[in-house]
């Protein structure tokens, strides 16, 4: 009996394995929105490791929504290119099925990357700074770049570039599409009233709040092949006084349902300075997805700090959630979920084919490169071929 976690799940004709997804990780490593192979490597290394599925980290639909100069795209012939070499790549040496994010950063774009934020968080002019779009001329905060509210053409105009993406990212191959409404970048900003402050049709309350970003999921719906499947990055909470919480989550995705969403994954967050946040301990948003679930009829994946192979087996086990999205553990162990197969008493760890040596059943030392008791130190190693 394979374990929960390693139960496959079918999402339109999209089969997944098992239930652990890599979740979409920015590597801030573009140029000009173009992958470059520090993405092939990336790719690589988790295909390899044998998910149910691998989403692509946040890509922008126009350039000026990425939220660095460093952000992936999907907004110019030569981003799909290059895109569309990756998925062809990774199709030679793997089956996992590939998705990608399709986000826009608003306002809060024109950023540095994580690994420059020592300098400050925006861009300097002389760095290439750019004017971002929001759903008002708000800035994120003092000192953040003031963008330009989006008039109805501009809207009209964002939703052309998710469809246009979306035509993309089927022309390279992708498998699976997911839409970032989280984390504080353009839809959230809709979403949240922390952010938008419109007085006409697109703001002011919670329904006009949901509007724009459900035009743009339905657009995206309609273009996309009907068989196959596409996620929406939701917002749990915002964590801010004022803020979105999970009951306008549960009704965000109600209305997910209605466009015949696959599934929801609310994380939570980021949309305005002052967050006042919880104890961030492992599975802290895990009862987001258990509310939605229980109470929307949508599968959900679950998110944040999901990191031991048995948490996560529980997560599935116990109803909580469809799936898992990892994605620090996975950083910081592409080899996860053969270790999570392992430890879960399945009989064949995803390993591929040409690294089978590792494979517990052949190599004695895996335990103890797990730093586990192993038949070695116990004095009983001995080399099997099976
Ligand atoms: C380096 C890094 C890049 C990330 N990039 C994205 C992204 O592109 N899109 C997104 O929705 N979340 C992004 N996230 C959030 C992760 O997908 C995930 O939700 C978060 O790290 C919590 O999961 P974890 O505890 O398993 O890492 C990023 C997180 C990290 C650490």
């Amino acid at each position: 009996m394979p374990s929960a976690l390693f139960t496959p799940i079918k999402l339109r004709e999209l089969e997944l394995a098992n239930r652990i997804v890599i979740s979409p990780l920015c590597q801030f490593s573009a140029v000009d929105g173009n992958a470059q192979p520090w993405h092939r490597m990336n790719a690589m290394h988790h295909l390899a490791s044998g998910t149910g599925l691998l989403i692509l980290e946040a890509t922008a639909v126009e350039d000026i929504g990425r939220i660095t100069a460093g952000c992936l795209g999907l907004y110019s012939d030569e981003n799909e290119a290059a895109l569309t070499q990756l998925v062809a790549d990774a199709r030679t040496m793997s089956n996992t099925p590939i998705g990608i994010q399709l986000s826009h950063a608003g306002r809060k774009a024109s950023s540095r990357p994580t690994w420059e934020l020592w300098k400050g968080p925006n861009l300097t002019e002389e760095e290439g700074a750019w004017t971002p779009v929001g759903p008002t001329g708000e800035a994120y905060t003092e000192g953040w770049p003031e963008p330009k509210e989006l008039d109805a053409q501009g809207l009209t105009r964002i939703v052309d570039l998710y469809v246009d993406a979306a035509r993309r990212a089927q022309r390279c191959g992708f498998d699976m599409l997911e839409i970032h409404v989280a984390h504080g970048y353009l839809l959230h900003q809709f979403l949240s009233p922390m952010s938008n402050h419109r007085t006409d049709r697109y703001g002011g309350s919670r329904e006009n709040n949901m509007r724009f970003p459900l035009e743009v999921i339905a657009a995206v719906r309609e273009a996309w092949p009907a068989e196959k499947p596409i996620g929406v990055r939701s917002t749990g909470r915002d964590f801010n006084e004022g803020g979105l919480e999970l009951d306008d989550a549960v009704v965000f995705a109600r209305e997910l349902k209605k466009l015949d969403i696959d599934y929801v994954v609310p994380s939570a967050g980021n949309v305005a300075p002052g967050m006042k946040l919880p104890k961030i301990e492992p599975g802290y948003m895990v009862h987001f997805a258990e509310r939605i679930k229980r109470e929307v009829d949508i599968r959900t994946m679950a998110v944040g700090l999901i990191v031991k192979p048995e948490q996560a087996n529980q997560i599935i086990e116990s109803g909580q959630a469809d799936m898992v999205a990892i994605g620090r553990a996975f950083i910081d162990d592409p080899r996860w979920a053969w270790h999570a197969a392992v430890a879960l008493g399945e009989e064949n760890p995803p390993i591929p084919p040409p690294w089978q040596r590792v494979n517990p059943k052949v190599w004695p030392a895996y335990k103890m490169a797990r730093n586990e008791k192993s038949d070695l130190e116990a004095g009983m190693g001995h080399m099997r071929r099976e």
